[in-house]
């Protein structure tokens, strides 16, 4: 079943668990949470003790994002915080399969993440190691930016290359989704579809948070 993931990067923080309680109220399952250090990426977000206060407050699956320099050394300390899956960048990872090994030993599913210039054959090795695969469909680093097309094409490719090992890992799409290109996402292969800016950033994100999830649900049904 296709899932539609709410990032907090867009929320209120000063009403953090209100916002999760909205979006939660509203059928979301998943939450996906940007972790960012100002080195990988040129902006800084939130640590450990966020993320230890928002899992007590909600049952929903934490995806951690990490756009860390070093994610080795923070993976486990976001697990600790309650994180349920990690994501790390291909491109920081000079162990990649190692890393997502260790992220599996601590006790969370592990994801890669691919920023829009690292092309999808990066992770051939390690396709059969990975829970799920992030395909960014902007550069990591701020909420709000255009969808960069060419993501699409790299899904596609990515779903066929499942289908053709006959794997089981998820694929997650995150930048620029909303109530316009939810559905091509789907069509694309997507199973987790991450929006930040269209659904916190409008009067009603519950509601929206809704139609956004009706819009994915159609697309998936007239799936061939
Ligand atoms: C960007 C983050 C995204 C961000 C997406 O670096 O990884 O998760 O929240 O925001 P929107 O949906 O507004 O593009
Ligand atoms: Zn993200």
């Amino acid at each position: 079943m296709v899932e539609i993931l709410p990032s907090i990067l867009s929320a209120d923080f000063a009403r953090l668990g209100e916002e999760i309680a909205a979006v939660e109220r509203a059928g979301a399952r998943m939450l996906h949470v940007d972790i960012m250090d100002g080195h990988f990426v040129p902006n800084l977000t939130l640590g450990p003790p966020v993320v230890k206060s928002v899992r007590r407050v909600t049952k929903l699956t934490l995806d951690l994002h990490l756009m860390l320099m070093d994610p080795d050394r923070y993976a486990p300390v976001f697990i600790e915080a309650g994180a349920d899956q990690i994501s790390v960048h291909q491109e920081v990872c000079l162990h990649l399969d190692r890393t997502l090994r260790m992220i599996q030993s601590e006790g969370a599913q592990a994801g890669v993440v691919l920023n829009p210039s690292t092309p999808v054959s990066t992770l051939d090795e390690v396709l059969d190691v990975v829970d799920y695969v992030l395909i960014m469909s902007v550069n990591p680093g701020f909420g709000g930016q255009q969808f960069i097309p060419n993501a699409l094409r790299k899904v596609r490719a990515l779903e066929r290359k499942r289908r053709e090992l006959g794997l089981q890992f998820a694929i997650e799409i995150d930048g620029g989704i909303s109530l316009e290109n939810v559905a091509d996402a789907v069509r694309a292969g997507c199973d987790w579809i991450v929006a930040g800016s269209s659904i916190f950033h409008t009067d009603d994100p519950a509601d929206t948070f809704v139609r956004i999830e009706q819009a994915a649900r159609e697309a998936t049904s007239i799936k061939v």
